[in-house]
């Protein structure tokens, strides 16, 4: 069974009301890929506008969520209120909130396993540092990530993987081909040795780090990339030819 191309745009902390308007109004208006899943992730506080404003058919994503139920956790937001509010995703584990924010593999996966159990999908990222991948640590870190979140969640069916390598993230140095298909490769065979057969064909594998309109087409052609999450060419009209890239 084929997999369905899936494009993320991660608007990060960043627009205004009047900028993630004109995204949103961009996006309603471009002749999209049919066969795409298109899903994006604006700041908490515009999740109900772009969901209002954002054409049927094209998903919203939060960027965070908490993994216990509604409650004294001042600064947060539930599964239950995404799910009142019509946000069907949420991004989990980016590295900015693992290297930034603090947020260990277990924390990762303990959202994880209550966002999918509460029917949100999950844009799950994983990823090494400039440092770890020197040190020949990439595949060893990214099945560390894999293996907490693995040890939390029985469905994959909600879970799709970005592979986001930290020193590719917003620095224009974009993975070479060969580097993310290789990962893609390995973490779909570590989905096959570890979880099922099923879940490793099936689970969208995405690539995250400095994708733009120039690059995309070529990173699409890999057998194991099923997509994109993209950060700042996801603001910009080139995101439209990121998800037609494929
Ligand atoms: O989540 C997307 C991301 O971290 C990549 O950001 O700006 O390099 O596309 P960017």
């Amino acid at each position: 069974m084929a997999r369905k191309f899936f494009v993320g745009g991660n608007f990060k902390m960043n627009g205004t009301i009047e900028s993630v308007k004109s995204i949103v109004k961009n996006l309603n208006d471009a002749k999209l890929d049919s066969n795409v899943d298109v899903v994006i992730a604006p700041p908490a506080l515009y999740l109900l506008l772009v969901r209002e404003h954002l054409k049927p058919g094209l998903e919203v994503a939060a960027q965070n969520v908490f993994d216990k139920p509604n409650g004294a956790y001042t600064g947060e937001i539930s599964v239950s209120q995404l799910k009142d509010s019509n946000i069907n995703w949420t991004i989990l584990g980016h590295s900015e909130r693992r290297t930034i924010l603090g947020e260990s593999d277990e924390v990762v996966a303990s959202k994880t396993k209550v966002a999918t159990e509460g029917g949100i999908g999950v844009i799950w990222c994983c990823g090494e540092s400039l440092e770890e991948r020197e040190s020949g640590k990439t595949i060893s870190v990214i099945e560390k990530q894999l293996a907490a979140v693995s040890a939390k969640i029985g469905d994959w069916s909600k879970v799709v993987i970005a592979y986001e390598p930290i020193w590719a993230i917003g620095t224009g140095k974009v993975a070479t081909v060969q580097q993310a298909q290789e990962v893609h490769a390995s973490i779909r065979s570590w989905l096959k040795a570890n979880v099922s057969e099923d879940v490793a064909k099936q689970t969208r594998i995405l690539y995250g780090g400095s994708v733009n309109g120039k690059n995309c087409k070529e990173l699409a052609k890999e057998e194991d990339i099923d997509g994109f999450l993209v950060g700042g060419a996801s603001l910009k009209p080139e995101f439209v030819d990121i998800i037609n890239a494929n």
